[in-house]
Parts: structure tokens; C-alpha cells; sequence
């Protein structure tokens, strides 16, 4: 099977832990079934997430058991738990992938494209794909010095920004 490794802040992996510990399946099981329930439109998060929600067993309040809580680094209950899925929809949802790579392309375009002109010589121009595709070949024939992989990334970019009129 193939392996991702995955960092994740204190909260996040304590919100994991805890829904591996509601549900009592490994951490690797519940991301699985995070992702298999992600693509399906309509249950919502809630109703996914149900199953576990009011299984943690011990207090409501883990914050009443200090030493379990030393491992955590946050009061979580029942509740907090399910928010797991929330933060991945939002953090990895679609739309939340486009601002990603938008954001990505943008610091391509400032790192790769600005040591020989100004910008303005980008965003006055437009242009269709095959426009921008061979503008960013010509820079990097000239030495922009973008990777096989970036060169796509960047052409789509500046066909979204900068269109043909
Ligand atoms: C190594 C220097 C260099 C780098 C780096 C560079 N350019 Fe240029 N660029 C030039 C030169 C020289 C010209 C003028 C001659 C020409 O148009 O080919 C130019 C002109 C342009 C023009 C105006 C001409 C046209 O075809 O519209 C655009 C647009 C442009 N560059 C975009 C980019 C982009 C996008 C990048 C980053 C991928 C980039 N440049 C990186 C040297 C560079």
C-alpha cells in the first residue's frame, strides 16, 4: 500500500487521536474513511461523522483526567472530535485547492519571471494557451530557469489571469 505522511498541528492530530479513540479504529482507518466519504456530495460531514459523535467513553470533559490530557495538548470532547472532517473539507476541498495552486503558480511567476523586467510586462499582455505557452518558453529559453513540472503550472495560471480579450 502506498504511505503518506501527513503533518499535522498538535490540535489536528489530537482531534485524529481522539476520533481513533471514539470509534476505536487506528488513525490510518479513520483518514481512510475521511477520504472515502469526501467525494460522495450528499451525507454531510454531521451525518458521516454521527457514528462517533457521544462515543468517547470516560468524562464529557477530557480536561477532568489531567493526565490523559498530557498527550493532547487540548481540551477536547465528543464534539471537538468531529470537526477533523470539517477542517479537511476546508483545508482540502476543492475550492480550497484552487486558491492553493493559484497561490503556488502566483510565487512562480514572482520568483521565475521578475529577474530581467518588471511584471508589467506580464500583466499587459494576454493571451490564449498556446499564446502564454510560448511566451514562458521563450523566457525559459532565455533562462527563467522553471522546471518541466512548473512550466504547465504557470502557463495555466497566466491563461486564467491574463486571457485573451
Ligand atoms: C533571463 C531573463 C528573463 C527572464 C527570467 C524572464 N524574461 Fe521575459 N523577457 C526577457 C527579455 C529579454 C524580453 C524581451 C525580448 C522578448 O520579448 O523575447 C522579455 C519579454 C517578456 C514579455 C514581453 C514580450 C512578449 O512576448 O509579450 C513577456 C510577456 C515576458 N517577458 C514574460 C516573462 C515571463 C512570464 C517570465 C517567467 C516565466 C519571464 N518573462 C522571465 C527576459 C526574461
Amino acid at each position: 500500500m502506498p504511505t503518506v505522511t501527513v503533518k499535522l498541528s498538535q490540535t489536528e492530530f489530537s482531534k485524529l487521536e481522539a476520533l481513533a479513540a471514539a470509534s476505536r479504529r487506528t488513525k490510518s482507518a479513520v483518514l481512510r474513511e475521511a477520504l472515502a466519504h469526501s467525494g460522495k456530495k450528499s451525507p454531510s460531514l454531521l451525518h458521516a461523522m454521527r457514528p462517533y459523535i457521544g462515543k468517547l467513553r470516560g468524562p464529557g470533559d477530557l480536561s477532568t483526567n489531567k493526565s490523559r490530557m498530557k498527550g493532547y495538548g487540548a481540551t477536547l470532547n465528543a464534539a471537538q472530535t468531529t470537526t477533523l472532517l470539517d477542517y479537511l473539507e476546508k483545508t482540502q476541498g476543492p475550492k480550497q485547492q484552487a486558491a492553493n495552486s493559484d497561490a503556488a503558480a502566483k510565487a512562480l511567476l514572482e520568483a521565475s519571471c521578475t529577474g530581467c523586467h518588471d511584471l508589467d510586462l506580464v500583466s499587459n499582455r494576454t493571451g490564449n494557451q498556446a499564446e502564454w505557452q510560448e511566451v514562458v518558453d521563450r523566457m525559459n529559453g532565455r533562462g527563467a530557469g522553471l522546471s518541466e513540472k512548473d512550466v504547465p503550472v504557470l502557463v495555466q495560471y497566466l491563461v486564467k489571469t491574463y486571457p485573451k480579450k
